[in-house]
């Protein structure tokens, strides 16, 4: 009977051959594409810039970032299995998922572009587009696009920026900018950004495409 049995079967101590094989451990999470589940807080993988998928993977390992499970998932892997896994998801390209249905009134919606687009001086709160792009589809190798997550996931990672349980490479940018943030410009922030629609070119532009407004640690210049 042995001899049906596929190769892998007979060898339970052998790694899976292929990335594919390797990241089903992440898909009941994270979608077998990295497109995210219906979960409204497991996000979006798939295609954000390999260097700053690799940065999260290395914050879960070391606690920088918090989440038991994917804490535990990564606590003894290496740093050239992390960055496989991240080119890996920064390769694949399925589609955004349609954009949400704003649970926030108009004029919430509305002071959430501002903020996202412009910023307001007086606060010092810079446009997030400054960094994330005038598309909002991030920079290589470290910036994320903002576009196709969903408001629970935009707004938890804001508040954990906030509160100090996800850090970034230091100058840590985004903690400096999230501590200009009230609750209320959170929501609507995060409405805002999972209304908007799939730009058309949804890959992160080259390094260098503009110059941030201040150091992000994560963020090479
Ligand atoms: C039990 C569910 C679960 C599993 C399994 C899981 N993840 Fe996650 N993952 C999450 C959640 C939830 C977050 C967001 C946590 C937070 O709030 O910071 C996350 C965040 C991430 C992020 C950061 C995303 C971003 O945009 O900042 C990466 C990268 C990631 N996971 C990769 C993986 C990989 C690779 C695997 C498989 C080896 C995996 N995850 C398995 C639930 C999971
Ligand atoms: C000075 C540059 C800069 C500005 C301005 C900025 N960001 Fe960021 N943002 C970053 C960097 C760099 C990261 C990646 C940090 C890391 O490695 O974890 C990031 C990550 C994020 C993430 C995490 C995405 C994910 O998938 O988990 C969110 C959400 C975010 N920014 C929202 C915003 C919002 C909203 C604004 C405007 C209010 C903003 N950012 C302004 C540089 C910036």
């Amino acid at each position: 009977m042995a001899s049906v049995l596929p190769a892998r079967a007979q060898s339970p101590e052998s790694p899976p051959d292929t990335m594919a094989e390797r990241v089903l451990a992440c898909a009941p999470c994270h979608g077998a594409q990295g497109e995210g589940t219906r979960d409204p807080y497991f996000p979006r993988l798939a295609g954000k810039p390999s260097g700053y998928l690799y940065n999260q993977l290395i914050a879960f390992r070391n606690g920088r970032r918090r989440y038991p499970p994917m804490n535990y998932l990564l606590a003894f892997l290496p740093p050239e299995y992390l960055k496989e896994m991240a080119d890996y998801f920064a390769s694949l390209n399925p589609p955004l998922p349609p954009p949400s249905v704003p649970a926030v009134a108009e004029d919430a919606l509305n002071a959430g572009r501002t903020l996202v687009t412009q910023g307001d001086a007086t606060r010092s709160i810079p446009a997030c587009t400054s960094c994330h792009g005038p598309n909002l589809t991030g920079m290589e190798p470290g910036i994320p696009g903002l576009l196709g997550l969903r408001p629970n996931y935009i707004s938890a990672q804001l508040g954990a920026w906030r509160y100090g349980t996800r850090t970034a490479l230091s100058p840590d940018c985004m903690q400096v900018v999230a501590g200009h943030l009230t609750e209320a410009d959170v929501t609507a922030i995060a409405a805002w950004l999972s209304s908007r629609p799939a730009p058309a070119e949804r890959r992160s532009v080259p390094q260098g495409t503009y110059a941030l407004p201040f150091a992000c640690g994560s963020q090479p210049q």
